[in-house]
């Protein structure tokens, strides 16, 4: 355990491009609480201020900071066609004075013309991103690979590339972001957390990864739920594990979290990464009904979701909840097809 001084000396070490709005607002559920028989927080992550918010503002200023650091010109970033990530550097990079190159996956089956259009790509658009296409959306070091090659070709032009790796090869320079983000949580609280659970989506693990670091890191022990929005539960945990030790290394700070602390959960009735369930689809929208809160179909609808059925199934460690809400609403809009029972005529 370190104290709060120790654990900001040693993510001083990393140039940091600060732009989140922080902190981030704590705020009641009375009506979707009470409805369920949870006490749910939300921690309003999806305000952090940057091009819609959400939690990659957090883990991209390690990035762009580290990009500035090199003197690079130009961002280049891979993700999913409705990519939030790509969506956010994109505004960050801008934000930076710097190019943006972006590289999108063919990640999720059966999409529609919406999808390719709408929602975060209308914003790369916006952000006058160059988009590149990758056929695949499930091979991570092939699709960095291929982000190498538009870098190469980049520095033939006589630009400077700054490639944000996002495979868990890489060093997890984004989950600094989320220590942060826990030590501003406990520093809300003076330190003692009202919370049985924390849950959060766990796509990446740079933010689930850098809370449960960053708690741990100070000594608060309240557990820390990630929900699988791509992979298995078990495959997740142990990359949260691997990316955990790669932390430690990183920040040089000796810590050791059992894989006994690395939980995560996957509701078998979730489909693929971006499929929308009909738990999910109804979570989305008792949050919208209940408490006038927007959710996102990719990441924090799942997590609702899996919420309510792991309080359901009596597998919360208690009622007192965090729900770390992570942004990612301009996707609604690429889903509209999915939220359009409205009647019509
Ligand atoms: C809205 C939103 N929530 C959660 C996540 C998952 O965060 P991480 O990749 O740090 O696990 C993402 C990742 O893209 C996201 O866009």
């Amino acid at each position: 355990m370190f104290s709060p001084e120790i654990v900001e000396r040693a993510l001083a070490r990393f140039p940091r491009h600060r732009a989140t709005h922080a902190p981030t607002a704590l705020e009641p559920l009375p009506r979707l609480g009470a409805s369920l028989g949870l006490d749910l927080t939300v921690k309003r992550d999806d305000c952090t201020g940057v091009a819609f918010g959400g939690n990659k503002v957090r883990q991209l200023e390690f990035y762009i900071g580290a990009a500035e650091a090199r003197g690079a010109d130009t961002i280049l970033i891979t993700g999913a066609v409705q990519s939030n990530f790509v969506r956010t550097a994109a505004a960050m990079a801008r934000r930076a004075g710097m190019d943006i190159h972006v590289q999108l996956e063919e990640r999720v089956p059966d999409i529609d013309d919406t999808h390719r259009r709408n929602g975060n790509v209308l914003l790369d658009h916006l952000f006058g991103a160059t988009i590149h296409s990758f056929p695949v959306g499930e091979d991570e070091d092939a699709a960095d690979a291929s982000l190498e090659g538009i870098a190469e070709t980049l520095r033939a032009e006589g630009r400077t590339p700054y490639i944000i790796g996002l495979a868990a090869s890489t060093p997890p320079l984004g989950a600094l972001g989320y220590v942060i983000g826990a030590m501003e949580l406990v520093a809300q609280h003076d330190g003692d957390l009202p919370y049985d659970e924390i849950v959060v989506a766990s796509g990446s693990a740079q933010t689930h990864c850098g809370i449960l670091f960053g708690l741990r890191a100070l000594g608060v022990q309240t557990p820390v739920r990630g929900i699988c929005v791509r992979r298995a539960a078990d495959i997740q945990q142990a990359r949260v594990a691997k990316r955990l030790r790669d932390m430690a290394a990183l920040t040089g700070l000796d810590l050791t979290i059992p894989d006994s602390d690395v939980r995560c959960f996957h509701d078998e009735r979730e489909k693929g990464y971006g499929q929308m369930s009909a738990a999910t689809h109804d979570a989305i929208l008792r949050t919208a009904r209940e408490e006038g809160l927007l959710l996102d179909p990719v990441y924090t609808g799942k997590v609702m979701a899996g919420t309510i059925t792991l309080h359901e199934r009596g597998e919360l460690a208690g009622p007192r909840i965090l729900y770390w809400h992570t942004g990612g609403q301009p996707a609604l809009f690429a889903y509209a097809q999915a939220f359009d029972d409205r009647p019509t005529g």
